[in-house]
């Protein structure tokens, strides 16, 4: 059997909770399609983005949730090929229940349709996590009041954006802004030393054969900020469109 194809039969195993080797070839081909037939999941047995999304509509699992107004799952297109990832939402992402809309998510669409030519809707748009982190979560109506997540929050929400992931196995991954690259590739180093590279990273645990590229840039908002960096993202911006391209 091609090796692809015996990654694929163990890849579907998996996914629906068969974790054990049958002893025989002929078991191991016979269980791959009646494990996949159990579940009304998406290819392979994984969960639709809008199962996920309904999943953890009341997400109650950290401090977020207390202050939150709405959870901002995330957007676009559930077959995308390039996923953005930002650090968390902010006041009008809060508000409107939608990543990326404020200030920075106006330049964020321009660089998806000005510097990639693609629409918004065909790439999907999400963040670490899920909720606004505020300073003052006592008032969800104060502007400036946004904070980097804490660590206990990055970790209660990660397994959202894992499956994320897994439902979407996008090519390409562009996270914005020092946190996103920092807790996606696990490393120390801020932005300027993560972004100009090309990592290939290995994001799910349970199918460690997916691989996807992560192309770090600045977040949207800095670039706003600082306008002469946004010509080291446009080159962040063009390695993105020759990953997509090949
Ligand atoms: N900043 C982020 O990191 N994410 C958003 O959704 C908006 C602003």
């Amino acid at each position: 059997m091609p090796n692809y194809k015996l990654k694929k039969i163990l890849s579907q195993m998996r996914d629906t909770g068969i974790n054990e080797l049958p002893s025989s070839y002929r078991a191991l081909v016979a269980a791959a399609p009646r494990a996949k037939e159990k579940t009304s999941a998406g290819s392979a047995g994984r969960a639709p983005l809008e199962k996920i999304k309904k999943e953890y509509a009341e997400c109650l699992m950290c401090p977020l949730a207390k202050s939150r107004l709405r959870i901002v799952f995330g957007e676009g297109s559930p077959r995308a090929r390039l996923m953005f990832i930002g650090e968390g939402p902010g006041f009008t992402e809060d508000h409107l229940g939608r990543p990326f809309v404020g200030r920075s998510g106006n330049l964020l669409s321009d660089i998806i349709s000005k510097g990639l030519k693609m629409k918004r809707e065909d790439v999907y748009i999400t963040n670490i996590v899920k909720c606004h982190p505020m300073k003052d979560p006592s008032d969800p109506e104060k502007h400036s009041n946004d904070r980097p997540p804490s660590p206990d929050e990055v970790s209660k929400c990660m397994p959202i954006l894992l499956r994320q992931i897994d439902a979407i196995r996008p090519e390409v991954i562009c996270t914005l802004g020092s946190p996103a690259a920092k807790i996606m590739l696990d490393r120390k180093d801020g932005i300027s030393n993560l972004r100009g590279k090309i990592f290939d990273i290995h994001p799910l645990k349970d199918d460690p054969c997916y691989s996807v590229k992560l192309v770090p840039t600045f977040h949207p908002a800095y670039l706003l900020r600082n306008p002469p960096a946004k010509k080291p993202a446009w080159e962040d911006i063009k390695v993105v469109l020759g990953l997509l391209k090949k």
